[in-house]
C-alpha cells in the first residue's frame, strides 16, 4: 500500500548533510524510550486517537445506514469547521472524490457537492451563499471544544437563513453536529435545538480526529467507504506498533526528521506529486507544526522546539521552489508523496502535422509526471539535499487510510523524541482567549486589558 524510501536521508546518499546509520543505532535508547512512550500509553490521555481504527464495522456501517438520508437527498454537503476540525474531511474528499466533483453533473457525482468552510472570510460565506440552495442543503457542524469563535459564528449565520428560508422544524433536520458529548457551547445548542449529535471522544485532540465521527460522519455523508478507510488506519497502525526502527515507517521517518531537525534542517517541506493529494500537506503541516512547535519540553525545559512545515505541489512547484530547495540554505527536509499508479492514464496525442515535440508526441502525461518528480529528486540529491519518499501503490481508500495513520503516528513519535507535549497547542489557545475577550465574552475581561494594553508606535507605521 505504501513504501517508505529514506536513502536520501543517509550519508550514503547526501554525504555530510547525511545521517549516518551508526547514529540510529547510537540512538537506540532515545529512540526505543519514545517508541515506548507512545506504543505504552495507546489509547490513554490524549492517545484515544491510536485506537480509532478499531472501532466495529457494524458500528461503521451503522453509521454509513444512519447518514444515507443525507447522501441520497442533499444537493450540497457543508463543513463548518476549524485546523483538525476540516483538514481531515477537506484532504480525503480531494483524494478520494472526482478531483472536479462539484462541477460533474448530478448522475455522475452520486454524491451532494461539498463545501468545507473553514475561515471566515465575510467574502467567502456570501460567496458560498450565492452558490449552495439551502433548501437541498445539510450543514455538518464539526468542532470538538464546541466553543470554536469562527465555528459557532458560522453556524449562527447558516441556522438564521435555514430556519429563514425553510421554518424552524425543517431547519432543525438540516443541522448535523459533531462535538464533545455533555460540554460546550455548540453542544448545549445541540440539545436545546434538537439537532442530530455525534460525539468525539474526550481524549482524541482535533488534528488527530480523522477517524472518529469528525471525519467519519462527513464521509459517511459523500460514500466513503470509511470500513475501508479504517482498514487501511489498521494496517498502518500495526506496522507503527513495530518496535524494530528498520521495518517500523513511522518511527524510522520521525527519527529522521528529528535527527535532521537537531542539525539545522528546520523546515520540512511536503510535496504531494499529485493534485489529489494537494490538502494532504495542510493536514500534515498542521500536524507537524502545532503538534511540535513548542517552547517547552515536557520537563518545562525551554526549546523551542519544531520544524516549520511548507506546502509545496509536484509539479507545479518545480517551476517556482525548487531553485530554492536545491541551491538555498540546508535547513530543509523534503517529503515526496508519490503515486505508482494514477486512476487514469492522459496519453499525448502523437500529431504528425506538428514537427516539434517529438519527446512529448505520444507519451503520456503519466509518464511525464513521473519523470519530472525521478528528475526533481535526482536534483536534490546532486544538490546533497535531505530528502525522503513516501509512495502510494495508488490513491484508494485504504491507502489513504494508511497515509493519514502515518502521519498521526510520524507526529506522535517525533513528538516523544523530542520530549515535547504532542497534543497541546497553548500558542493556539492564547490566540482564542485574546479573540474571546475582544468580542466582549465574559469572563475574558482581564484579557482584554492585556491585549489593549499593547503600545503601538505610529512613528513605525508607514502610511502610502
Ligand atoms: O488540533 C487542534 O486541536 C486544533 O487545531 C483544533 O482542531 C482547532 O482549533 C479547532 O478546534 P475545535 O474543533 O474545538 O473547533
Amino acid at each position: 500500500m505504501l513504501r517508505i524510501d529514506y536513502n536520501n536521508m543517509l550519508d550514503a546518499s547526501i554525504g555530510k548533510q547525511g545521517i549516518a546509520k551508526s547514529e540510529i543505532k547510537n540512538d537506540a535508547k532515545r529512540i526505543s524510550v519514545a517508541f515506548d512512550r507512545v506504543i505504552k500509553n495507546r489509547g490513554t490521555g490524549w492517545q484515544e486517537w491510536t485506537e480509532l481504527p478499531y472501532q466495529t464495522e457494524a458500528d461503521l456501517n451503522k453509521l454509513t445506514a444512519e447518514l444515507k438520508h443525507v447522501r441520497e437527498n442533499a444537493e450540497s454537503f457543508v463543513v463548518l469547521g476549524i485546523g483538525g476540525s476540516a483538514l481531515g474531511p477537506l484532504s480525503v474528499f480531494n483524494a478520494l472524490l472526482h478531483l472536479r466533483h462539484n462541477e460533474l453533473p448530478k448522475a455522475a457525482r452520486k454524491a451532494p457537492k461539498y463545501y468545507v468552510e473553514d475561515n471566515i472570510d465575510p467574502e467567502r460565506m456570501e460567496a458560498l451563499l450565492d452558490v449552495v440552495d439551502l433548501k437541498t442543503a445539510y450543514f455538518n457542524v464539526i468542532t470538538k471544544s464546541g466553543e470554536t469563535s469562527e465555528t459557532l459564528a458560522q453556524f449562527l449565520i447558516l441556522y438564521d437563513k435555514l430556519k429563514r428560508a425553510l421554518g424552524e422544524t425543517e431547519a432543525k433536520k438540516r443541522i448535523i453536529v459533531t462535538t464533545t458529548i455533555g460540554k460546550g457551547t455548540l453542544y448545549n445548542i445541540a440539545q436545546t435545538e434538537g439537532f442530530k449529535t455525534y460525539g468525539v471522544g474526550a481524549g482524541v485532540g482535533g488534528r488527530f480526529s480523522v477517524f472518529s465521527n469528525v471525519g467519519l460522519v462527513p464521509f459517511a455523508c459523500m460514500g466513503i467507504d470509511i470500513v475501508a478507510l479504517l482498514a487501511g488506519a489498521k494496517k498502518m497502525a500495526e506496522n507503527s506498533n513495530i518496535a524494530d526502527i528498520n521495518k517500523n515507517a513511522a518511527l524510522m521517518t520521525a527519527y529522521l526528521q528529528v535527527n535532521a531537525f537537531e542539525d539545522g534542517k528546520n523546515i520540512s517541506v511536503m510535496m504531494p506529486y499529485a493534485d489529489s493529494l494537494k490538502f494532504m500537506a495542510d493536514f500534515y503541516g498542521q500536524l507537524w507544526g502545532e503538534s511540535l512547535g513548542k517552547a517547552v519540553d515536557i520537563d518545562g525545559k525551554e526549546v523551542f522546539a519544531g520544524q516549520t512545515p511548507v506546502k509545496a505541489l509536484g509539479v507545479t512547484d518545480q517551476h517556482s521552489q525548487i531553485q530554492l530547495y536545491t541551491e538555498g540554505p540546508f535547513d530543509k527536509v523534503v517529503t515526496f508523496i508519490t503515486v505508482d499508479k494514477f486512476r487514469q492514464n492522459s496519453p499525448i496525442a502523437n500529431d504528425k502535422s506538428i514537427d516539434a515535440c517529438d519527446f512529448l508526441k505520444g507519451q503520456s502525461l503519466n509518464v511525464l509526471l513521473d519523470a519530472e518528480l525521478v528528475a526533481t529528486r535526482f536534483a536534490l540529491l546532486k544538490a546533497k539535499r535531505a530528502n525522503f519518499t513516501v509512495a502510494l501503490a495508488e490513491v484508494n481508500t485504504q491507502s489513504i487510510g494508511a497515509l493519514l495513520m502515518y502521519f498521526m503516528y510520524q507526529t506522535a513519535f517525533a513528538g516523544a523524541l523530542l520530549n515535547v507535549d504532542t497534543y497541546n497547542q497553548p500558542g493556539v489557545e492564547e490566540g482564542k482567549k485574546a479573540t474571546f475577550a475582544m468580542l466582549g465574552r465574559k469572563g475574558y475581561e482581564a484579557k482584554l486589558k492585556e491585549v489593549q494594553a499593547v503600545k503601538v508606535d505610529s512613528s513605525l507605521i508607514i502610511n502610502v
